[in-house]
C-alpha cells in the first residue's frame, strides 16, 4: 500500500502535529469508552521514543465552528495521561498566541492536547488558513484519525499538504488490514451485510458484488429482498418501495457471478422482546402478524459453511436483532465461528461499524478477529470504493 509512515523518519525534537479521533463517547462529563483513546497509544509511544514533542490534535462532536463548553476535550486528559502513565499537558485552543506559547514551552517526549478543532469554522471548512495556522505548530504531520479520514477537513486534508504527513500506527494498521480484505484479498472472499436499513446500503452492495465472491445479506434488509422475491414477509421491517432496486442488486450480482445468500430459514416472533416466544419457520410459513428477527440455524450453518470455504471475510452489520436475546443466536453463531477460524489462521476476519462491534463484543470475540474497525462513517465509506480524503492526503507528494 502506497502511503507513508514514520518508518525512519527522525522525530528527534520535531514537533509532531498528531491527528487523533478522540471523539469518544462520555457519561456524566467522563469518558465512558475509552478504546479510542488506546487506539492512539502507540503512536504517541513511538514519537515518544523518537524525542518528538508530540501535540494532539482532535474534533469532539459536532459545535459547528463555536466555543460549545460541553464539547470540550478536557474531559479525555485525566484518562490519556492514565494510559500513558505520564502528564498530558492541555491548551484550550487549537490556534493563536495561547497554542503557540504552550507548543513553545515543550520539552522533548512532552504530550499536549489542543482544545476541539470543530470550535474553529475553519476546520470543517478545509479552510487553507486555518491549516496554515495549524501548521504554524508543528515541523511534521501524522494522521492517526482513520475514522475521520472520510471527512475533507483542515487537521485531516489541508495540514498533511502544508508538513511532511505520516501515517500513524493506528491509520497504519487499520490501512493495511482493510487493503487485506478488499484491496488484495486471499479468495474466496466473504462478505456479510446486516442491519435493518437497505435504502442506505446499495452504494456498498454494489462495490462488495465487484469484489466479493459470496455476499450474505441478513438483518432486517434482508427482508427487503426476500418480499422482492415474492416471500411474504408479515409484519417484519421492510422497505417495499426498494424492491425494484432489490432485484437491481441481486441481477447485478448474477452478472458479475457474485453469490449471494439469502435467509433460508427465519426466526419470527408477534415482539422483539426476551419473553416473545421465537419460532423458526421456513421462509413463505410467516404469518401475517409475525416478525423476522433473526436468521433462522439452516441460514447459519450454511453461512458457517461459506466461511470455512472462505479466505477472507469482511463483515458489516448484524444478522437479527442481536440486542434482544434469544433473537441474538445467528449473530453470536457467526461471530464465535468467523473468530475461531480467525484464531486458527484460517480466515482473515475484518469487521466494522458500530452495531457490528457492539455485537462482537457481546459475542465476547472482538479480540480474536483480525482486525475490528471501530470506524464508523469512514468504514462505510471505504466498503463503498470511495476516495477517502484524509488516507489521499498521505499519499500527496511530500512537501520536506
Ligand atoms: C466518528 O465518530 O465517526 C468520527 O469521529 C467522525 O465524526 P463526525 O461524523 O462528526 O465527522
Amino acid at each position: 500500500m502506497e502511503f507513508r509512515t514514520l518508518d525512519g523518519v527522525d522525530v528527534d525534537g520535531r514537533r509532531a502535529l498528531v491527528r487523533a479521533d478522540f471523539n469518544v463517547p462520555l457519561k456524566d462529563g467522563a469518558v465512558s469508552d475509552d478504546t479510542r483513546l488506546r487506539t492512539s497509544i502507540p503512536t504517541i509511544e513511538r514519537l515518544r521514543a523518537g524525542g518528538a514533542k508530540i501535540v494532539l490534535l482532535s474534533h469532539f462532536d459536532r459545535p459547528k465552528g463555536k466555543r460549545v463548553s460541553f464539547m470540550s476535550l478536557r474531559p479525555v486528559v485525566g484518562p490519556l495521561a492514565k494510559l500513558l502513565g505520564r502528564p498530558v499537558g492541555f491548551v484550550d485552543d487549537c490556534v493563536g498566541e495561547a497554542a503557540a506559547a504552550a507548543v513553545r514551552g515543550m520539552a522533548s517526549g512532552d504530550v499536549l492536547l489542543m482544545e476541539n478543532l470543530r470550535f474553529h469554522a475553519g476546520e470543517e471548512a478545509d479552510d487553507p488558513d486555518f491549516a496554515k495556522a495549524l501548521a504554524q505548530n508543528g515541523d511534521l504531520y501524522v494522521n492517526d484519525a482513520f475514522s475521520a479520514a472520510h471527512r475533507a477537513h483542515a487537521s485531516t486534508e489541508a495540514l498533511a499538504h502544508l508538513l511532511p504527513a505520516y501515517a500513524g500506527e493506528a491509520m497504519r494498521r487499520e490501512l493495511e488490514a482493510l487493503h487485506a480484505a478488499l484491496g488484495a484479498p486471499k479468495r474466496p472472499v466473504l462478505g456479510i451485510v446486516g442491519g435493518s436499513k437497505v435504502s442506505t446500503k446499495f452504494d456498498l452492495l454494489h462495490n462488495l458484488i465487484l469484489k466479493l465472491d459470496q455476499l450474505a445479506i441478513g438483518g432486517g434488509m434482508a427482508n427487503t429482498f426476500l418480499a422482492a422475491q415474492g416471500w411474504p414477509v408479515g409484519a417484519s421491517y421492510c422497505e417495499p418501495e426498494l424492491e425494484g432496486e432489490a432485484r437491481g442488486v441481486l441481477a447485478f450480482a448474477e452478472a458479475r457471478h457474485c453469490e449471494i445468500l439469502l435467509p433460508i430459514d427465519i426466526v419470527v416472533a408477534e415482539q422483539a422482546t426476551p419473553q416473545a416466544a421465537a419460532r423458526t419457520r421456513r421462509l413463505g410459513e410467516i404469518d401475517p402478524h409475525e416478525r423476522i428477527l433473526d436468521a433462522g440455524p439452516a441460514t447459519v450453518e450454511r453461512l458457517l459453511q461459506a466461511m470455512d470455504k472462505a479466505a477472507t471475510l469482511i463483515w458489516n452489520g448484524p444478522l437479527g436483532v442481536f440486542e434482544v436475546p434469544p433473537f441474538d443466536q445467528g449473530t453470536m453463531a457467526a461471530a464465535r465461528h468467523a473468530a475461531a477460524l480467525a484464531k486458527a489462521g484460517r480466515l482473515v476476519a475484518v469487521a466494522g461499524g458500530g452495531d457490528t462491534v457492539a455485537a462482537l463484543n457481546a459475542a465476547g470475540v472482538a479480540g480474536d478477529l483480525t482486525f475490528v474497525s471501530t470506524a464508523g462513517g469512514a468504514f462505510l465509506e471505504w466498503m463503498e470504493g470511495k476516495v477517502l480524503p484524509g488516507v489521499e492526503a498521505l499519499k500527496a507528494p511530500r512537501k520536506d
